[in-house]
């Protein structure tokens, strides 16, 4: 008898097979009993008729409990009613391990109690569609990366610098070195990599010691980096609109039972696949001071501006040309007026805010030290940033997206706590 895999279940009807999987529900009706197996890559619903099964097996469909794994043989057909649906026909059950009561019942259950049975809450159908969906889009970015000459170059999680200011960072002891950090983002040694290869991206964990306590923070999450020779501001912000654009296409042709699951507005994520609008800082003060929020010309901006800023259209905004004090050290300036960097981020629309952040780089070594010396930067610990500029310097961009903040926006999750296996917040680090 051959065992198969839920999803390829159409592919054998009228024929006995096995699966193998987990209960995720049961119920009986008279001499029915009915058993909701799922086993990772979809789920069935297998009808036992009691009459036509042995007494033993008959103890065992009765006996089974929420969460118990099991070997299952039946034959499976399609549902008389819905095309496209198929059901088991019980012919044998075998139990692998009879579940204790599980403590995630039907009922509702705060975040918190989830939460602390994350290891357990993963199993539920919107967080299994949410992982399948953060799978997705991991491989759609890397793909799109692949496909357009970038090489994937790992950057290191200890470091002896920060990347992204000193104030959220991790220090942890390191042999007679004193104190390493993990690092905030690897841009600083993608920018290394493209002096080698031209074009690339890193992909991996990156902490940040935010002391944020908001929808949109964690304190270990993913970034994907990318990085490349000779391209300009203008030029970056193409190659992040393109990204973003095959990422949600290939979402919607891969995806589109998980985003079902996830009741996403399918319509509503198309109308983001188009190109993307533009503003620069200034105008969006202005825009936001006509809005009547009461803001100064060199403000950051948080969640309630970005969610003004996006309002009314379902295109992700990219905001364009920030004052220099308020962007990271290694932003190039712009030539038209030197108090602005060519910096831009990316806001998803629909008030799920900023998903990526990026720039041209300064590429000029008096410039760079010059802006480094003035944040009393550790010139030593930078040396090595710095010697890309004196050894074949060249004009070079990249951008950072966080993969949890965009797979909130892609599956229309308001927190993004959900969109990681483990999230790390400030308040809680266990499972
Ligand atoms: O805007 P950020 O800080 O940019 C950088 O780190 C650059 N070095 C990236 C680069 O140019 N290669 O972070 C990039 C993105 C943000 O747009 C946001 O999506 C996400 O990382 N992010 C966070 N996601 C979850 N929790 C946090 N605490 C985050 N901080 C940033
Ligand atoms: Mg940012």
């Amino acid at each position: 008898m051959k065992t198969m895999f839920i999803k390829d279940i159409h592919q054998c009807l009228g024929e006995e097979v096995k699966l193998k999987g987990w209960v995720r529900n049961t119920r009986s009706s008279g001499k029915l009993q009915f058993i909701i197996v799922r086993d990772g890559t979809a789920e069935i619903q297998a009808v036992a008729f009691l009459p036509d099964l042995c007494d033993e097996i008959c103890t065992v469909a009765k006996s089974l409990t929420l969460e118990s794994s099991l070997e299952i043989t039946g034959v499976p057909k399609e549902h008389p009613k819905k095309q496209g649906v198929y059901e088991l026909s019980v012919t044998g059950l075998k139990i692998v391990n009879l579940a204790a009561e599980y403590p995630i019942a039907k009922k509702e259950h705060g975040t918190d109690f989830l939460l602390s049975n994350r290891h357990l809450w993963l199993r539920s159908s919107k967080q299994w569609a949410l992982m399948k969906l953060r799978h997705t889009i991991y491989f759609a970015i890397c793909e799109y990366l692949n496909s357009n000459g970038f090489y994937r170059f790992d950057s290191p999680i200890l470091t002896p610098n920060a990347c992204e200011g000193t104030t959220t960072l991790f220090q942890v002891p390191y042999f007679d070195e004193g104190f390493a950090y993990l690092s905030q983002s690897g841009q600083l040694y993608a920018e290394t990599g493209i002096m080698s290869l031209g074009r690339v991206y890193d992909f991996g964990p990156v902490f940040r010691a935010e002391k944020s306590k908001t929808r949109k923070h964690l304190t270990e999450f993913w970034m994907m980096d990318a990085e490349a020779a000779f391209v300009e501001h203008e030029e970056n912000m193409k190659i992040q609109e393109e990204l973003i654009r095959y990422v949600i296409r290939t979402v919607i042709q891969r995806n589109l039972s998980d985003l079902e699951i996830l009741e996403r507005d399918v319509a509503l994520l198309e109308k983001s696949d188009a190109p993307f609008k533009r503003i620069t800082h200034s105008e969006a003060i202005s825009l936001l001071r006509s809005k009547g929020f009461d803001i100064g010309d060199k403000e950051d901006f948080g969640t309630q501006e970005e969610a003004a800023l996006t309002e009314g259209s379902d295109l992700p905004l990219f905001i364009e040309k920030w004052p220099k004090e308020i962007k990271a050290f290694y932003m190039k300036r712009d030539q038209n007026d030197e108090s602005l960097v060519l910096g831009n981020d990316l806001l998803a629309p629909h008030g799920f805010g900023e998903i990526i952040g990026g720039s041209q780089r300064e590429d000029d070594y008096e410039i760079l030290k010059t802006r480094m010396l003035e944040e009393k930067m550790d010139m030593d610990a930078y040396q090595w940033y710095l010697d890309l500029r004196l050894y074949g310097s060249v004009p070079h961009s990249g951008f950072g997206i966080g993969l949890e903040r965009f797979i909130g926006w892609i599956a229309g999750i308001s927190h993004i706590r959900e969109t990681i296996p483990f999230p790390r917040m400030i308040y809680r680090i266990y499972p």
